[in-house]
């Protein structure tokens, strides 16, 4: 039995329809078990409830971890070590972000460091899948483009190895039911290193529309960021992460998806393809 957690989000989605069409056993986990799909074992689950976690990961040899964003990684990834040690858990593998332990990616490595750390002494095997700049974060953009409205670009020329999510996914299912990962840290890069205004431009090919990309300031970001409920120190963290970016560090692509599958990552455009209902 897989525990997956984050089942309701992107990548875990996509964990646990992959592990059923495997035909492994897999349980998700979620705050609100009406959430996952109906046809799949659920147990509802919270980071924040140590109990809770204790009856997710019964009967369970392995748990695809994953914490959503922010500054409580740390303490649910944590959490979730805890309860999964001294039971019938075997192996974790837990979606981290590319960078960490790195100078530059002090942000996320704050949120990722600490289970990483404590998965990697739990006596457990482990996998640490590190990903660049997911696909999906381009979802964003929707309501801008259906609206007709132009796209803010933050990130001026810098450039991140997008990754599919999918491909997130298929390394982890892999990871989960085979030991051919035990003890890997990947960092997960799409095949090409792409600029915001270079992604708009892809996409706007796949649902052939013409796309603007105009500059954005920091400023418009905070003022967002707020709008939508962040707090001041997630606020400083994105606009730092995103500095860096502008600055060129995260351009970085690496060969592990096909280090990990035997086969290269998809791209992109593949992605806005599959997804392009979502923008129009
Ligand atoms: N996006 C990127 O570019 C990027 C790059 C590198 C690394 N990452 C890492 O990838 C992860 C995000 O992956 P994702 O986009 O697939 O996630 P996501 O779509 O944001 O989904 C987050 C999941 O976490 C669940 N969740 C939230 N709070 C919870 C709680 N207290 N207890 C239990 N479950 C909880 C949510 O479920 P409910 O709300 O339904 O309960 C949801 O299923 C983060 O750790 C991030 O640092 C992201």
């Amino acid at each position: 039995m897989i525990l997956v957690t984050g089942a309701t989000g992107t990548t875990g989605s996509i964990v646990l329809r992959n592990l059923a069409e495997k035909g492994a056993a897999a349980r998700a986990m979620a705050r609100d078990p009406g959430r996952v799909p109906a046809g799949f074992e659920v147990v509802r689950g919270d980071f924040e409830d140590a109990a809770s976690l204790r009856a997710a990961v019964k009967g369970v040899e392995a748990v695809f971890l994953l914490s959503s964003p922010g500054g409580h990684v740390a303490t649910h990834d944590l959490a979730l070590v805890d309860a999964a040690l001294g039971t019938g858990v075997r192996k974790i593998v837990k979606v981290s972000a590319i960078g960490t332990g790195e100078q530059g990616y002090e942000t996320t490595s704050g949120w990722h460091q600490p289970g990483e750390e404590a998965i990697r002494a739990s006596g457990l095997a482990w996998t640490i899948l590190r990903p660049s700049s997911f696909a999906s974060n381009a979802l964003s953009w929707a309501p801008q483009i259906q609206a007709g409205e132009p796209l803010l670009n933050h990130f001026g020329t810098g450039t991140n190895g997008v990754v599919a999510p999918r491909d997130i996914a298929a390394v982890a299912v892999d990871a989960l039911l085979t030991d051919n990962h035990d003890g890997q840290v990947y960092t997960l890069t799409g095949p090409e290193l792409l600029s915001m205004p270079e992604q708009v431009a892809q996409l706007a090919a796949v649902i052939g529309r013409p796309l603007k990309v105009i500059p954005g300031t920091d400023d418009q970001l905070r003022a967002d960021l707020l709008a939508l409920g962040a707090d001041e120190e997630f606020v400083g963290f994105v606009l730092k992460g995103y500095e860096f970016v502008r600055q060129g560090g995260n351009a970085v692509l690496t060969g592990d998806v096909e280090r990990a599958l035997g086969r290269p990552p998809g791209t992109f455009k593949a992605w806005a393809e599959q997804n392009r209902a979502a923008f129009l």
